[in-house]
């Protein structure tokens, strides 16, 4: 027994002294059970990249008042989303929408809840510069980081090139990238550990694959279909969605389906932020939503019981990914 103890001390030591080979340290962009991606970056996803990125990720200077950073409105403990309605930009300026999670962006082909953004890339640049949220010109921007006092030796070495617009956004995508969340109970249910759903989860789960409709539009890995949907929230919507964008009168209050991992810690919920918790968002399709020409007739009174709706929302608990809410390689 001592022996023991103490050749497991020695072969700790012996661990400790080996060095670290940073060469090594990888990136993890792609979980087994997840379809394969293609990522065609400018260049390529160091863990030096993912490093800086983090670093601008939390950068307040990127505010025009040195105020915020994406960290404020993206928030780890929430999967990156928001707990607040409307996340206030600088001065306290408000914009419209609740801010979404941010995981497995890779595996999104639009962005922002029109869907108005094909581009990580784009999404990215877009708070920078837009008054209600960063308000800061690309020009001053790149003043700020230039005259900064580890930010030039810094991109030097990771990019081998001086501080543009450019490598800016793909560090800071880069970090976002490796914002994947793929181990919750869901996910070791799928890939193989049949005890990881409560049974109330499993019963939940055929709901929402059956009787309660919401696979039709949540599907996939990040169960989104990537399309564009009237849930019936409002007979008049103040913000109409999609139609703001194609000013085509058939996408009258539609957004797009959004990614339901980690649900149950992103309330509110709704791109108006209307709903505090799963169980209202649960009677709402139970009810079948207000009257409009343009809702989706797959959102209809659903006649669920009590036990079947508590079914349901022990279910979208199981999206919840313990690990990606905490760590710590995600933290400023
Ligand atoms: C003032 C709050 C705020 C700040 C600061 C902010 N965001 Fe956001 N973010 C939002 C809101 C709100 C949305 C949803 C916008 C919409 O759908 O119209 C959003 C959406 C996004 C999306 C799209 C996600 C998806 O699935 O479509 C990405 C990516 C994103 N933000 C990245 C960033 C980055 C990178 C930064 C920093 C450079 C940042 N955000 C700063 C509030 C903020
Ligand atoms: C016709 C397609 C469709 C069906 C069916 C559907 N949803 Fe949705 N769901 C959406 C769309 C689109 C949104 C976003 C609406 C918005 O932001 O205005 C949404 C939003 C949500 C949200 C809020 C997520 C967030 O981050 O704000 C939850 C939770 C949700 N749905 C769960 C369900 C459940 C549970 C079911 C089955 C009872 C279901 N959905 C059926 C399309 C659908």
């Amino acid at each position: 027994m001592h022996f023991g103890v103490k050749l497991l001390g020695l072969s700790i030591v012996l661990w400790q002294c080996t060095p670290i080979d940073n060469t090594e340290r990888t990136v993890l962009l792609q979980p087994e059970h997840f379809p394969v991606v293609e990522i065609n970056d400018a260049y390529p996803i160091t863990p030096d990249l993912v490093d800086l990125g983090k670093r601008l990720f939390f950068e307040n200077i990127l505010s025009s008042d040195s105020s915020i950073s994406c960290g404020t409105c993206h928030k780890q403990e929430f999967a990156f989303a928001d707990n607040r309605n409307i996340s206030p930009g600088v001065h306290g300026n408000l914009g419209t929408r609740n801010a979404q999670a941010l995981q497995n962006l890779s595996w999104a082909k639009t962005f922002f809840r029109d869907g108005t953004i094909k581009s990580l890339h784009l999404v990215s640049l877009a708070p920078l510069d837009t008054d209600f949220e960063m308000n800061m010109t690309h020009l001053e921007m790149l003043d700020r980081l230039n005259k900064h006092e580890a930010y030039p030796k810094l991109f030097q070495e990771v990019f081998n090139e001086p501080i543009s617009e450019k490598n800016t956004v793909y560090a800071l995508v880069g970090f976002m990238r490796t914002l994947i969340s793929h181990q919750s109970p869901y996910d070791a249910f799928v890939t193989g550990d049949s005890s990881a759903l409560s049974d109330s989860q499993l019963r939940g789960l055929s709901l929402f694959n059956g009787k309660a409709l919401c696979s039709t539009c949540h599907v996939g890995i990040n169960f989104s279909d990537e399309s564009y949907h009237n849930i019936g929230l409002h007979e008049m919507y103040p913000d109409n969605g999609r139609q703001r964008f194609t000013f085509d009168p058939n996408d009258a209050g539609k957004f797009k389906t959004p990614n339901l991992r980690n649900v149950a810690v992103t309330a509110p919920y709704m791109h108006n932020s209307q709903f505090h918790s799963l169980e209202e968002v649960i009677e709402h399709y139970n009810k079948g939503g207000e009257n409009h020409p343009m809702k989706d007739p797959r959102v209809q009174s659903l006649n669920l019981s009590q036990n079947e709706k508590s079914d349901l929302l022990n279910f979208l608990k199981s999206l919840t990914d313990s690990s990606f809410l905490t760590n710590p390689s995600f933290a400023p």
